[in-house]
């Protein structure tokens, strides 16, 4: 069966790898609207950087759809004349069902998420997802151990990647692999330990594999580098820009200038623009801490 995401997008694979092979990392960043796509691939454009747009199954929800995400970056690839490398990818994709119908609809990356099931479970829908994926070249990322993350109210650590089971899940025949490693969702709280170096180091002696650090935003920049020294290739980018993009537009409202009516300050494309911008600035720094800015030649397409 051929390919079914657009001629534009590649999948996830040859980036990561390359990456883990010349240790820096691909950025995956996690994005909500119109205005979030076209910043971050205008970013990626002009910095000549490969990069995965990712999408959780809310926000896609939240957007209208999957048909409606693929439509808008693919529209917006071909319009905005996006030559560096981007991967479409769902982000937590809670079940089998879910991953397919990405890659039916045009994803060309998955990410199936069964760390919230018994193991031997994950593993078997992960093989479930890699079988259908291959037939499509769409690239997979399954998950062990897990990342912590708020759920009621709680932020809880997560469970630490287990060695063993990250080589089985290895032999599944995906093309990244997600591990717990110390690292949460979301804003690290006050008690964070950091992330566990010992814990990264040895899932990654057991595999020598590309690794993906998700809750990748607050994390330090000396962390960030360490970890991917270690062997983390891809890394998640959420909250970060969320937050950059918050800070932007409160200070515009703050300044009163969304009652400005004779600078029509109202405007969503004004209002939203600072926004915007932040979320440029801000993913500028992010790719340049991961070394990908300006590698976008190197990668085989
Ligand atoms: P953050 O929101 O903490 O950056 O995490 C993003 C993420 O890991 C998405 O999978």
């Amino acid at each position: 069966m051929p390919k079914i995401y657009s001629k534009r997008l590649v999948n996830a694979r040859n980036m990561v790898h390359d990456a883990f092979k010349n240790h820096y990392a691909i950025g995956h960043f996690n994005i909500n609207n119109l205005e979030w796509t076209k910043a971050v691939l205008e970013t990626a454009q002009s910095t000549n950087t490969p990069i995965i747009l990712a999408t959780s199954e809310g926000a896609i929800k939240y957007m209208g759809g999957v048909k409606v995400v693929r439509g808008m970056v693919d529209a917006l690839m071909e319009t905005l004349d996006i030559t560096v490398p981007v991967a479409l990818h769902l982000d937590h994709g809670q079940s089998v069902e879910m991953a397919k119908e990405c890659i039916d609809n045009g994803y060309s990356s998955v990410m199936f998420d069964g760390s919230h099931l018994p193991f031997e479970e994950n593993l078997a829908k992960a093989k479930e997802v890699v079988e259908y994926a291959k037939q499509h070249d769409v690239s997979v990322e399954a998950e062990i151990g897990s990342i912590g993350g708020e759920e009621d109210g709680v932020v809880g650590e997560g469970e630490l990647g287990d060695p063993e089971q990250a080589k089985k899940m290895v032999e599944t025949g995906i093309d990244f692999l997600a591990a717990g490693i110390g690292n949460i969702h979301g804003p690290y709280p006050d008690w964070w330990k950091g992330l566990n170096f010992d814990q990264l180091g040895k899932i990654e002696d057991a595999i020598h594999f590309p690794l993906v650090m998700h809750g990748g935003s607050g994390v330090p920049q000396d962390q960030v580098e360490k970890a991917i020294s270690l062997g983390v290739a891809k890394v998640n980018i959420n909250t970060e820009l969320q937050l950059a993009f918050q800070k932007a537009t409160r200070e515009y409202i703050l300044a009163n200038k969304d009652t400005d009516m004779k600078a029509k300050g109202f405007d969503p494309r004004k209002l939203l623009k600072p926004g915007y911008q932040a979320i440029q600035a801000e993913m500028k720094n992010l790719i340049e801490w991961m070394g990908s800015i300006g590698k976008a030649d190197q990668i085989e397409k």
